[in-house]
């Protein structure tokens, strides 16, 4: 065989298993139906702003392998992700912490903020919630409830809070210090250069072709590797034979604009409902940019049909179970490896997926470390 790895998808998945099969000699191809690398991790400079093509990327990390790991790839700045939620006219600090109640409810102090929270879920005296909005008020009340949850994740999933299952929420961990860091994480940063340059490393010298369905590629191709790591979905692979997983899916929309600061911070969410998107990244003050334009990223949610782009897993119990019945179909694809979030039809942030394609080399090398 002329290869020892297929590799469909170059994404971050993909691209840490190549680079660690090429460190122990192995002869890989990547192929991507996409026309760049990357996969969801691609960046694109427009007027030197990293533009982070689908979705604002801020690693964040409590794994000490994967940190320093990924630190071979890039030198990480010490970019916090502190977003603004805009309800209405207002402006609140994420995640729920003493500025969002001290603004909310003119008061200083964490008791006044803890007393006023238990007031507004004593009055509700919710103690089975059997819907998602019941959840959510059950966990911190009416006000940041109506203003910052409702509206954004009605959006978020197409649907009123009223028909979400209560278990789509399991905490909304409040903060009861001035505290605007919105992950609890010990490592946290934004590459330097952006994502992109982090995946040229991790393939360079290795054959990737681009704009190549895998689908496409087997019909005249199919005996050229040992073995294939499958990183698209999963029931992509076996032709969707007991059914379609269901995702959720994102519209983004790209403006460059002829102004130096647009919004004043990367990440502000929409949380009413009446405004039809949920974000709006500015790009550049991921990286303190001091270019004079801009470039800005709106996020609509949308409904996922077949051939739209898959963001979101919806991980119910539907869902969950089909899922069961592919990774079945899987095992005895023994010349197959599936992996990443659509291979493995979970959310992952990245730190996940890379220290998921360390294990997968660990089991397939036996030998991995860092
Ligand atoms: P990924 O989807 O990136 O790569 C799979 C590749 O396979 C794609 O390039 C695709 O084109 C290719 N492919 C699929 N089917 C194919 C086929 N049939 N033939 C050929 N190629 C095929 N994480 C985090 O840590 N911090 C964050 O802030 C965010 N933010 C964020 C925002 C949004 C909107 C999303 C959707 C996700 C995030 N993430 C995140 C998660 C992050 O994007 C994720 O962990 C990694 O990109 C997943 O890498 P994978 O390689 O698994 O998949």
């Amino acid at each position: 065989m002329k290869y020892d790895y297929l590799v469909v998808g170059a994404g971050l998945f993909g691209s840490v298993f190549v680079n660690e099969a090429k460190k122990r000699g192995k002869n890989c191809l990547v192929i991507d139906k996409r026309n760049h690398i990357g996969g969801n991790i691609y960046c694109e400079s427009i007027d030197g702003i990293n533009v982070h093509k689908y979705g604002a990327h801020i690693f964040h990390t409590n794994n000490e392998v994967v940190w320093q790991y990924i630190n071979k790839f890039a030198k990480f700045n010490n970019y916090i992700n502190s977003p603004i939620a805009s309800y209405k006219n207002e402006l609140y600090n994420l995640p729920f912490n003493m500025n969002t109640f001290s603004k909310m409810w003119n008061i200083k102090t964490p008791s006044q903020a803890k007393a006023i929270i238990e007031e507004q879920i004593r009055e509700l005296s919710i103690t089975e919630p059997s819907n998602l909005e019941e959840q959510a008020l059950s966990l911190v009340g009416r006000d940041v409830y109506e203003k910052l949850v409702k509206g954004y994740t009605e959006k978020q999933w197409g649907r009123a809070c009223t028909e979400l299952p209560a278990f789509i929420i399991k905490r909304l961990p409040l903060r009861f210090t001035y505290d605007n860091n919105y992950f609890d994480d010990r490592y946290q940063g934004i590459p330097i250069g952006g994502y992109t340059p982090i995946v040229e490393k991790m393939l360079s010298g290795v054959e990737v072709r681009l704009n190549t369905d895998y689908f496409d590629f087997i019909e005249f191709e199919k005996d050229c590797a040992s073995k294939t790591i499958f990183t698209g979905m999963i029931d992509s692979f076996f032709g969707y034979k007991l059914g379609y997983l269901e995702y959720r899916s994102l519209n983004f929309e790209h403006k460059r604009l002829e102004c130096d600061n647009y919004q004043g911070n990367a990440v502000v969410n929409y949380t009413e409902r009446e405004v039809p998107y949920t974000r709006i990244i500015e790009h550049k003050h991921f990286e303190f940019g001091k270019q004079p334009t801009t470039v800005i990223s709106t996020e609509y949610p949308s409904e996922w049909k077949p051939g739209d782009d898959p963001y979101y897993p919806v991980n119910n119990n539907k869902n969950d179970a089909l899922y069961a019945k592919y990774t079945r179909l899987a095992e005895a694809e023994s010349n197959v490896i599936f992996g990443g979030r659509l291979g493995s039809y979970k959310y992952y942030d990245m730190d996940k997926v890379i220290n998921s394609a360390l294990e997968a080399i660990a089991l397939e090398f036996g030998d991995y470390t860092v």
